[in-house]
């Protein structure tokens, strides 16, 4: 008899983007007239920068020939593109990440989920709440979480972030294994600071614990003296592997490209509580699941490390950032306190007592504006919104005009 991981059954009814979406559809259906601003979903709006769209091309024409054609490529990633990372995001500040250490796939969402699988299953995890779902869901689909009761899986050690610690997590206050982090954070916004993230490399250290920082919108911090890696602070490369992406930084979200970096100094314990290096794990995980990115997506995203791309990468982040500001004023104006959207592309604003989904519900009717509600993302998030600068400006200012108009 062919049985089902009943795991699923714990998991709440839909993915929260894809619940969104069918809210918005069915509105739409109800609303043929109604002219849709998606401010939900961190999906990016602006064409790929020039000089990834000529290196795609030119990545193309290799395949279009014989002499220039390639088959398989590494599962790693192609070496020019490893080098290109390790050089420019991690020894430029300073990070010693070598190019081997470095493993490119074709999402920070697949390998964020994916890398849970290299841990033993009755380990005990710590979550931020409010948190990006695909952590949380995924170790629900593997087993390592009770059930669902009252807004929290039974056996998870949520890190409960809030207005009252500026919502950065605090130290678990019971021992745990596998710590989730995500700087500038999805989706409140926030930033770490050097300080605060060298407070959980050490903790990682004593406990024997292991971090995954998820660093997607790393290209989003403006300000020189936080950290873009965790690996700006000593110690790191014991305890922590790191997640990046082009989706946010590139305009790759539907081209897929990512990366994550796993130190060969990295250990995890075995059962004798011996140590024992991660790095060949994750290779051998890749190797046998995964075939590796196309050849031209790599050459793609090489090209954000050139010159040229380099500029127009930041040009495109500033722009969304630039939206980001004016969603903050408007937000002020409004009257809600809000947090991030400064160094970030998500700013995370305080309902004044309303719940998520009937603030969501209320953008949509009444604004034509979707967001995304903070209690989707967990039970901290209740009576928050999310709102994402991944728009034009055009649509950013429009947006924010009808929500005056809605609110006031
Ligand atoms: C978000 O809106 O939180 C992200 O776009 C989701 C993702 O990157 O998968």
């Amino acid at each position: 008899m062919i049985r089902v991981n009943e795991h699923y059954d714990k998991l709440q009814a839909s993915y929260l983007f894809s619940d969104i979406a069918k809210r918005v559809t069915t509105h739409q259906e109800t609303h043929p007239e109604a002219d849709i601003i998606r401010l939900g979903i961190g999906d990016v709006t602006r064409a790929l920068p020039g000089a990834c769209i000529r290196a795609f091309h030119q990545g193309v024409d290799e395949m279009a020939d014989d002499a220039s054609f390639r088959g398989y490529g590494p599962e790693q990633g192609y070496d020019f593109l490893r080098e290109a990372i390790a050089r420019e995001d991690f020894q430029t500040r300073g990070a010693d990440i070598a190019p081997d250490e470095i493993f490119v796939s074709d999402g920070a969402k697949c390998d964020t989920a994916n890398f849970q699988e290299l841990f033993s299953s009755d380990i005990k995890i710590a979550i931020p709440d409010p948190v990006y779902p695909v952590y949380l869901d995924t170790n629900v689909m593997a087993g390592r979480t009770g059930t669902f009761d009252s807004g929290r899986y039974q056996g998870i050690c949520y890190m409960d972030c809030t207005k009252e610690n500026n919502f950065i997590p605090e130290l678990p206050k019971e021992p745990v294994d596998l710590i989730y982090l995500c700087f500038p954070n999805n989706p409140t916004g926030t930033t770490i600071t050097k300080p605060e993230l060298k407070r959980w490399v050490d903790y990682a250290k004593e406990t024997n614990a292991l971090i995954l920082f998820d660093a997607a919108y790393e290209a989003f911090i403006r300000d020189d003296d936080l950290p873009r890696s965790i690996y700006e602070i000593e110690g790191a490369k014991e305890v922590a592997v790191e997640f990046r992406s082009y989706s946010k930084t590139a305009g790759f979200t539907g081209t897929r490209c990512a990366y994550t970096v796993v130190p060969k100094a990295c250990r995890v314990f075995d059962q004798k509580g011996n140590p024992t290096p991660l790095h060949p794990l994750w290779n051998r995980r890749q190797c046998t699941k995964f075939n590796g990115v196309s050849y031209p997506v790599q050459k793609a995203a090489e090209a954000v490390y050139s010159p040229e791309g380099k500029a127009q990468v930041r040009e495109l982040a500033d722009y969304y950032l630039g939206n980001a500001k004016i969603i903050r004023t408007a937000m002020d104006t409004l009257g809600f306190a809000c947090v991030g959207g400064e160094n970030s592309p998500y700013i995370w604003i305080d309902g004044n007592g309303r719940d998520s989904w009937e603030f969501f519900d209320l953008l949509l009717n009444k604004a034509g504006v979707v967001c995304t509600p903070g209690a989707g993302f967990g039970r901290c998030g209740q009576g928050y919104i999310r709102i994402s600068a991944f728009n034009s400006l055009e649509n950013v200012e429009t947006a924010m005009t009808r929500m005056k108009e809605a609110i006031k």
